[in-house]
């Protein structure tokens, strides 16, 4: 019959061996479990005489109590420890870099529209927008445009029903302001337009626009060309030249277009101009009085107004040397990213 001092030692030692939470158990098992010696000594109690049962009995209980706490000191031990190395091994470090998040660009058409936003709002000219959708009647009609205009073609123009067409040009937003504001006027128009055009290196189904429209008292076509000088100097450069040419829009009277000295070769001809030296950028012209007919407060006797309008997928293009339209619309980011931060 072993001795409760040795019962003691013993089962401190294996609890103490354990160097793991499961050799813990494995442990705790072996020394105070149903097998172990310990139980089986106090299981063999009963068998004892009387006057032997009592001393022994206690000392037994004592040292289950010892191991029991033993065991429960120890096993406290190992799940704070186990808690730490979860703890570290879950830890973020705050002071490492960060997952790099790939930093985009503003489109080169958002861009160059924004470029020429700030001439003109520099010029203190607001912007107005009008829908893509569009009545027949603010596209053509109040611009002035006869019926058989040519434009007006199911082959030029994408109808949507009768009176309704995407429009075709962001010219029906200089009636929609001047129905919305008396005189004086100074308005650019930037957005999308749509015509029944296929897809080629200089024509697309869907492009861009920016209109302009001033209306005051005393406006002239010197005005008109003084402001395009400036803007034309603001986008391709300080020396460039400007010259109007006659030219036809239902909608203005004279109406002209503007050419631009070739930014590449300085107006000595090239490949850029075609060998011409000038550049055409846009229409433009007198705002014809028939269009302010169709608006209430707009006199021609008092007021009179020039207007131009100009793509911003040629201004782009001319001025970044893109040779396909497409290439904006395809929004192949090894494209795009090489426009990162052209504008200014
Ligand atoms: N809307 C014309 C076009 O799409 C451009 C244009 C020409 C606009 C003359 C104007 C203008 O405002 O006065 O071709």
């Amino acid at each position: 019959m072993e001795d409760a001092a040795t019962l003691e030692q013993q089962g401190r030692e294996q609890l103490e061996r354990a160097t793991t939470a499961d050799e813990l158990e494995q442990a705790r098992v072996e020394t105070l479990g149903r097998s172990s010696a310990l139980t089986l000594a106090l299981r063999e109690l009963g068998a004892l005489p009387a006057e032997l049962r009592g001393a022994r009995g206690q000392e037994l209980n004592r040292v289950r109590g010892e191991l029991e706490r033993l065991h429960t000191q120890l096993r406290e031990r190992f799940e704070t420890r186990e808690l730490d190395a979860q703890l570290q091994a879950a830890a973020v470090d705050v002071t490492l870099p960060g997952d790099p998040v790939p930093r985009g660009t503003a489109h080169l058409l958002t861009q160059v529209q924004r470029e020429i936003e700030d001439v003109f709002v520099g010029l203190g000219f607001r912007i107005a927008e009008g829908p893509e959708v569009e009545l027949e009647y603010y596209n053509f009609t109040a611009l002035n445009t006869p019926d058989d205009h040519p434009s007006k073609a199911e082959s030029d123009t994408l109808w949507i029903g009768p009176g309704v067409c995407l429009r075709t040009q962001t010219s029906p937003v200089q009636v929609r302001v001047m129905e919305q504001q008396p005189p004086p006027v100074y308005v650019i128009c930037p957005g999308r337009v749509y015509r029944r055009d296929a897809l080629d290196p200089t024509h697309s189904p869907m492009f861009q626009q920016v209109e302009g429209l001033a209306v005051d008292k005393g406006l002239s076509l010197a005005h008109l060309k003084g402001t395009l000088e400036h803007f034309a100097r603001a986008l391709f450069g300080p020396d460039r030249e400007i010259r109007l040419r006659s030219h036809y829009f239902p909608f203005t009277e004279p109406s002209v277009e503007l050419d631009v000295s070739c930014f590449l070769c300085g107006g000595a001809g090239c490949r850029v101009c075609s060998g011409e030296g000038w550049i055409e950028i846009l229409g433009a012209g007198m705002v014809d009085p028939n269009v302010f007919g169709f608006v209430n407060g707009y006199d021609p006797e008092v007021v009179s107004g020039w207007a131009f309008g100009m793509g911003i997928e040629r201004v782009a293009m001319l001025k970044y040397g893109i040779p396909h339209v497409k290439s904006f619309y395809d929004n192949d980011v090894r494209f795009l990213e090489q426009f990162r931060g052209a504008v200014r």
